[in-house]
């Protein structure tokens, strides 16, 4: 018998995930179905959200070669059937707090900072790049990780090394440029770009990096499709790009600008987003999501 979600203290709710205690060493990681655009929490779950994005966090952790959080595996007997296939068991680590980027394109609040400053993360670029450009080499692109409701803030290597000191920052560098690399190459082949990514990293009981949260899912990383990638203009997302397509519409009667949150999805673009989901991670993994733990919602 499978322990109930209730038998865990519950010990926080982040933007898309929920933690609880397992014991002194280990928590429970729990992905929700919920989905943000624009910033906003939208009202509407897309069905399964959780349980694919915790499917493409395991291939990965799989696929690159980083010490992770993870302390068992997805079917492991500690986590509940309520949230089968959308949680992990991992160990609590002490999170560092900064957000480590990488990135292989110049798009988003890298963009707008070399359009104001010629430079990321208070890394000198060339002068010709504009939306989408890929780097000749991708870039270590930390940011501090803001208080929930606030934007994190790029932060130059310099403020890491002050933060965690110099050994930390450069294996943090390091690590976080060889991660991305290894899984932007797989991707690659899959005909998927991962333009940049952001991983959460956290010290062990010995004091050892530990790669943790979740990896190279389309919350933490920007996807775009190879065969449509065009530098100059702003790339479609992957998986967004029917929400906020119909957010953006006359349809949707929503005004972005505004100071009211979004309207709940129309069903058929929810199921749209879902299949776009499934079509990354089995694109990704080579793998069907079919097969994949836990109930389908
Ligand atoms: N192994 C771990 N030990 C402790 N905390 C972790 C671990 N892995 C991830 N976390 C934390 O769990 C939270 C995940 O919840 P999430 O909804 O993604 O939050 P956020 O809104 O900050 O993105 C994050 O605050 C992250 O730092
Ligand atoms: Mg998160």
């Amino acid at each position: 018998m499978r322990p109930s979600l209730s038998d865990y203290q519950h010990l926080t709710s982040g933007k898309v995930r929920e933690l609880y205690r397992i014991d002194d060493d280990t928590l429970l990681f729990v992905a929700s179905d919920r989905i943000s655009a624009f910033d906003y929490i939208l009202d509407t779950e897309i069905p399964d959200k959780g349980r694919i994005l915790t499917a493409m966090s395991v291939f990965f952790f799989d696929l690159v070669e980083a010490p992770n959080h993870l302390a068992g595996p997805p079917d492991d007997p500690r986590i509940p059937d309520e949230v089968l296939g959308r949680a992990l068991v991992v160990q609590q680590l002490k999170m560092l707090p900064i957000e480590c980027v990488a990135r292989g394109y110049l798009t988003g609040s890298g963009l707008i900072d070399y359009q104001k400053t010629g430079k990321v993360c208070g890394i000198s670029l060339p002068p010709d790049l504009g939306e989408a450009s890929k780097f000749a080499e991708p870039l270590f692109t930390p940011a501090s990780k803001a208080e929930i409701g606030l934007h994190d803030e790029n932060i130059t290597f310099a403020d890491v090394v002050d933060q965690v000191g110099t050994v930390q920052a450069n294996q943090l560098r390091d690590r976080t440029l060889q991660i991305y690399v290894q899984a932007a190459d797989h991707a690659l082949t899959k005909g998927i770009i991962i333009a940049d990514t952001k991983f959460e990293f956290g010290s062990d009981a010995h004091g050892n990096l530990r790669l943790a949260d979740e990896v190279f899912t389309p919350d933490s990383s920007r996807y775009w499709p190879a065969d449509t990638y065009r530098q100059g203009v702003v790339q479609p997302s992957f998986d967004k790009q029917f929400v906020r397509n119909w957010l953006t519409s006359p349809e949707s009667g929503w005004d972005r600008y505004g100071t009211q949150p979004p309207p709940p999805l129309p069903p058929d673009i929810a199921e749209a987003t879902r299949d776009r989901y499934i079509e990354a991670y089995e694109r990704i993994s080579g793998l069907s999501f079919s097969e994949w733990i836990g109930p389908t919602r």
